[in-house]
């Protein structure tokens, strides 16, 4: 394959080197995943969706998905922190406390379907129906931050309104550095298929960058989004559920025609525990235990023995018994030199293309 793949610089300093990113997902990309994903390689990393309403009142939660690993900045792997709002002053204030606490790139939501966000709040992908709106709030965040600020949305609220390429421009004469279209509408929720053709309409409107999202869970799929819609980069979400490589994958697949392995099951499992203890650390272990069932989960996916596996630790509530759940499961693995089972892409793509994955683990069904 080989498809050039250059490098995104946002601002003077603020340089996307490999525009492979990975998306915003509620209760998924909190600062451990992101910072794992961010040093196997992936180029940009962006935050859950913060409702700029709690930003705003620095709440603890709000607080804790606004951090970033400040330690990793500077090196091409920019932190994006995304906010939610449809107030555009609420917003600014949000925006410069996110950039006050690190965020190198401020990243808008006018994606999220949720009920409660587009219909309740009148935020998310209900902005997509107020392009006045829309601009009052795109302008406002610009205006209030020195860092670049982008925008995440679908292509439209439904198929007969499908105004992304507009409001991609009226993005980015309000200042926008880049936009990311989920080929989706909001009606679509996550059914259907990501519409790759579409996003090419957005690239044509537009000076800005544009990133292709949707359904991207192989590198042959990375390959085909970027060719059917010219974006300059890709986004991938659930594709990386227990894989926090697959970006990197995707990059050399993308650069250099190039297949990564994935890692052995021993390093598999090295990076699973590394995760595991990010994720105490930051949650602390009684709420982190519980968070890093789904990550462990999806490790294992694919693997013999993997449904007991999840069975047991979902039953379990400390690090030391989920730490020796997994040697336990893991170990035996290794030294028998078993593998994974080929339908493990394949499962993975039928599975979350639909989003049914999400659904079945009972994650908040944002953007
Ligand atoms: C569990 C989950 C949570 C999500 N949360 C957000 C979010 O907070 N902000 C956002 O812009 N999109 C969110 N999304 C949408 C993803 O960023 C992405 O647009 C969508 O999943 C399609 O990409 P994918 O097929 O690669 O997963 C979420 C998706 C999932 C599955």
């Amino acid at each position: 394959m080989g498809t050039a793949l250059p490098p995104i610089r946002l601002a003077g300093d603020v340089v996307i080197e490999t525009p492979v990113v990975l998306a915003p997902m509620s209760g998924v990309t909190d600062l451990p995943f992101r910072r794992l994903a961010r040093e196997l390689g992936t180029g940009l990393v962006v935050s859950e969706m913060i409702a700029s309403t709690a930003m705003i009142r620095e709440n603890r939660q709000s607080l804790k998905m606004a951090e970033v690993a400040k330690e990793m900045e500077g090196f091409g792997a920019p932190s994006s922190v995304q906010l939610a709002g449809c107030d555009p002053a609420v917003m600014a204030d949000a925006a410069r406390l996110v950039v006050d606490r690190g965020a190198a790139v401020v990243d808008i939501n006018f994606g999220c379907p949720v009920k409660k966000v587009a219909v309740g709040q009148s935020a998310g992908s209900a902005l997509m129906r107020d392009e006045q709106r829309a601009a009052a709030i795109l302008e406002a965040t610009v205006r209030a931050v020195p860092v670049p600020v982008t925008l995440k949305m679908r292509m439209g609220w439904d198929h007969q309104s499908l105004n992304a390429p507009r409001l991609a421009r009226i993005a980015q004469e309000c200042g926008i550095r880049l936009v990311t279209i989920h080929g989706r509408t909001r009606q679509q929720l996550y059914t259907g298929t990501a519409d790759w053709d579409f996003i090419a309409r957005v690239k044509d409107a537009v000076a800005i960058p544009v990133i292709a999202n949707g359904d991207i869970v192989t590198v042959e799929g990375a390959a085909e989004a970027l060719r059917r819609s010219g974006a300059d980069g890709v986004m991938v979400g659930r594709g990386c559920y227990g894989r926090p490589w697959f970006p990197a994958q995707v990059a050399a697949f993308l650069r250099e025609g190039v297949r990564l392995p994935d890692p052995s099951l021993a390093v598999e499992r090295d990076i699973l525990l590394r995760h595991f203890d990010a994720i105490l650390v930051h949650h602390g272990e009684h709420v982190g235990v519980r968070m890093a069932r789904k990550h462990v989960a999806w490790y294992s996916r694919g693997l013999p023995g993997s449904a007991e596996f999840r069975a047991r630790v979902n039953a379990l509530e400390t690090r030391p018994a989920v730490l020796d759940a997994i040697a336990r499961f893991y170990v035996p693995l290794i030294e028998s030199g078993a593998e994974r089972g080929a339908e493990r892409g394949a499962e993975r793509g039928a599975e979350r293309g639909a989003g049914g994955q999400a659904a079945r683990d009972g994650l908040p069904m944002a953007a």
